[in-house]
């Protein structure tokens, strides 16, 4: 049994409540867009795949609960819940993509004249098909990036640095860069995972951590401030991190501190993974200062569980995101189609 972030039953959506773990294991009923748009604000759920995964299921749950009168007021409840679903968080870019796909996907079925019924069975089998989708993908990243960092260690066992959450809780399962550090560990070459704290809002240590306990994988935590002194002193063999936002260039947005690893990789000379779908590449965009960097509430940063941990008073910058360049990617972006430099991207996306 593998932890489950999100599940679909009976044409009901819960969402494993982020915030309450690794001390409680509590399910959310989702059971419309609001509620949707709620948990994924709030981060109880959280990582760009599954905020994804839970906007457009929370659609379906809606959907299949309302009656509508004609397939005009279905289409334009369609769009417009979408849009308001992708404001929920503007960094990751898989639930804006998809997003796109579901009302192109709406408008289809609406021109082929489908009853209501019909348009709102296959609009929620679409987002039901996710889950899998998203779980197959995790696997194929994790058997490319595993290739790549095994072909180099040369027989031996690897040590891995990892950065916030990136596991079965940030996706429909598996994970993507922790899904890399799954797959080494199911093939018995994972000597040490070490993670990161990721302060401010301790994704690491609150559930990299616990995943990585769960799953019984050789681990230690780091405080984000111990990463330059890890690779000095002990034998790092890659970094992995996942993804909010990859663009044509290579530029990618993830989780706060990403970018310091990168720096830090490179003058240690550790090749720097980033692990991502190609649900989280955006070709639209060219430069990575064009990406949306969302800023969270200061209390994240200031408060620990409620306590306040800084001094009252003081001002704070708490952004969610920065943006590593992509000279910095030196190992490879790991896609479920291979591992590519950033400079390939763009063509092997757009051949297919
Ligand atoms: O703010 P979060 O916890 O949603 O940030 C998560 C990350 O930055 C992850 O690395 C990214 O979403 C990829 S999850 C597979």
């Amino acid at each position: 049994m593998t932890l489950q972030a999100i599940k679909w039953q009976d044409n009901q959506l819960y969402v494993l409540d982020q915030l309450l773990l690794p001390l409680e294991s509590q399910y959310i009923n989702v059971r419309d867009v609001k509620d949707g748009w709620q948990v994924i604000s709030k981060m109880q759920v959280r990582g760009a795949p599954a905020i994804a995964i839970v906007g457009c299921l929370s659609l379906a749950v809606e959907l299949i609960n309302t009656s509508f009168e004609d397939k005009d007021e279905l289409l334009d409840t369609i769009n417009k819940k979408l849009d308001y679903l992708v404001t929920a968080r503007p960094t990751a870019v898989n639930l804006q993509k998809a997003a796109e796909e579901l009302k192109a996907i709406s408008k289809k079925l609406y021109e082929d004249n489908l009853s209501v019924e019909d348009m709102v069975k296959l609009v929620s089998s679409w987002c039901q098909k996710m889950l899998d989708d998203d779980i197959n993908t995790n696997k194929k990243i994790g058997w490319f990036g595993a290739e790549s960092i095994l072909k180099s260690a040369g027989g031996r066992n690897v040590q891995l640095l990892t950065h916030c959450n990136t596991g079965s809780l940030a996706t429909a399962g598996y994970g993507t860069a922790l899904g890399v550090i799954r797959s080494i560990h199911e093939q018995g070459r994972l000597a040490q995972a070490y993670c990161t704290e990721t302060r401010p809002y301790n994704q690491g240590a609150r559930l990299t951590a616990y995943e990585l306990v769960f799953e019984k994988m050789p681990a230690t935590l780091i405080c984000d401030s111990m990463a330059a002194a890890l690779m000095n002193c002990r034998k790092i063999d890659a970094v992995l991190v996942g993804a909010d936002r990859v663009i044509r260039n290579g530029d990618t947005a993830n989780k706060i501190g990403t970018y310091q690893l990168a720096v830090t990789a490179k003058c240690h000379k550790v090749p720097f993974y980033v692990c991502a779908p190609t649900t989280s590449i955006d070709l639209n965009l060219g430069e990575g200062k064009d990406i949306p960097i969302e800023e969270r509430p200061c209390e994240e940063m200031t408060d620990i569980a409620g306590i306040r941990i800084a001094s009252p008073g003081i001002s704070c910058w708490n952004p969610a995101f920065d943006v590593t360049p992509a000279e910095l990617i030196t190992g490879g972006i790991v896609t479920e189609l291979g591992v590519f430099k950033p400079s390939e991207l763009h063509t092997i996306l757009q051949a297919q």
